[in-house]
């Protein structure tokens, strides 16, 4: 509670923001658009929003997420007071480790760490953010951006789409991971979280390298998603088309 209200309070810094495209949140949104839509039109991704993602599926991508996450939270927690990091370390409000235990909990009951493991896929992923929090902590907010900015954009039209097609609970049991409990406003929150980016003293040659860090980020989740997809065409469970109706786009304005 205290945190929320303390992001909360902090809000009205950003009120009169005014972006330019050499701002790092700008150049890291024009510079993925890219990677964005490749990862939007991925079939994983596409079924996925159609609502057609099996159970098992659904639990071996939480479960990467989980050690994504660990990974990203581990590296954060050691450079919370690295001046290139802390005006973004937000840890009541982002984190997601612990959602996402609670989430494996409910798909594998009380012995999940026993039950699962990092995929081929992820494990790249994993090491990298390693890699950067030990050797280059300023790419961290690649990283951090790519994933928390990305889920506090589409991850209410996922949750809806896993709720229905997996009939999970209406109580959010096996969702944590999309609920921002100490999020009240998605919207406001990236624009403060914008504004802390584009304070941070980060010369050219450093937003180019977050630039392509970030694309990395993003190729990392592709090759998670072919994978999760790859593992899918083996997985026989009867799905229902439950997704969100063909016709028009996602309407483009999620929560922003
Ligand atoms: C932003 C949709 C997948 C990363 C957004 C926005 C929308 C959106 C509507 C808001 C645009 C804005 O704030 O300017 C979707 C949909 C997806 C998807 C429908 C498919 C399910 C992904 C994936 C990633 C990602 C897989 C990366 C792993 C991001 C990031 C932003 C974002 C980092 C923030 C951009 C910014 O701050 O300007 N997304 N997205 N998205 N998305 Fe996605």
């Amino acid at each position: 509670m205290m945190a929320a209200d303390s992001a909360e309070n902090t809000l009205t810094e950003s009120n009169d923001d005014i972006l330019s495209p050499d701002d790092l949140s700008e150049v890291l949104a024009a510079g993925t658009k890219e990677s964005h839509d490749k990862a939007e039109n991925s079939p994983f991704v596409k079924d996925f929003l159609r609502g057609r993602i099996k159970r098992e599926l659904f639990k071996l991508g939480t479960t990467g997420l989980y050690h994504v996450y660990s990974a990203i939270e581990e590296e954060i927690e050691k450079n919370k007071d690295h001046p290139m990091f802390a005006p973004l370390y937000f840890p009541s409000e982002l984190h997601r480790r612990e959602a996402l235990a609670k989430d494996l909990e409910y798909f594998y009951g009380e012995d999940w760490e026993s039950k699962i493991s990092c995929s081929a896929a992820t494990r790249p992923y994993v090491d990298r953010i390693h890699e950067v929090g030990r050797n280059d902590p300023v790419l961290l907010v690649a990283h951090a951006w790519t994933r928390y900015m990305g889920d506090l954009s589409g991850g209410q039209i996922l949750k809806k789409v896993a709720q229905r097609a997996l009939k999970l609970p209406p109580t959010g049991e096996g969702l944590n991971f999309y609920h921002f409990e100490g999020i009240h406003n998605p919207t406001a929150f990236k624009r403060l979280y914008r504004s802390r980016m584009n304070e941070l003293e980060v010369d050219a040659e450093t937003k180019e390298k977050l630039l392509d860090e970030a694309n990395l980020a993003f190729k990392l989740n592709l090759d998670v998603f072919s994978e999760l997809q790859e593992i899918g065409k083996d997985i026989k469970e009867e799905v229902q088309d439950v997704g969100f109706p063909a016709h028009g786009d996602m309407g483009g304005d999620i929560s922003k």
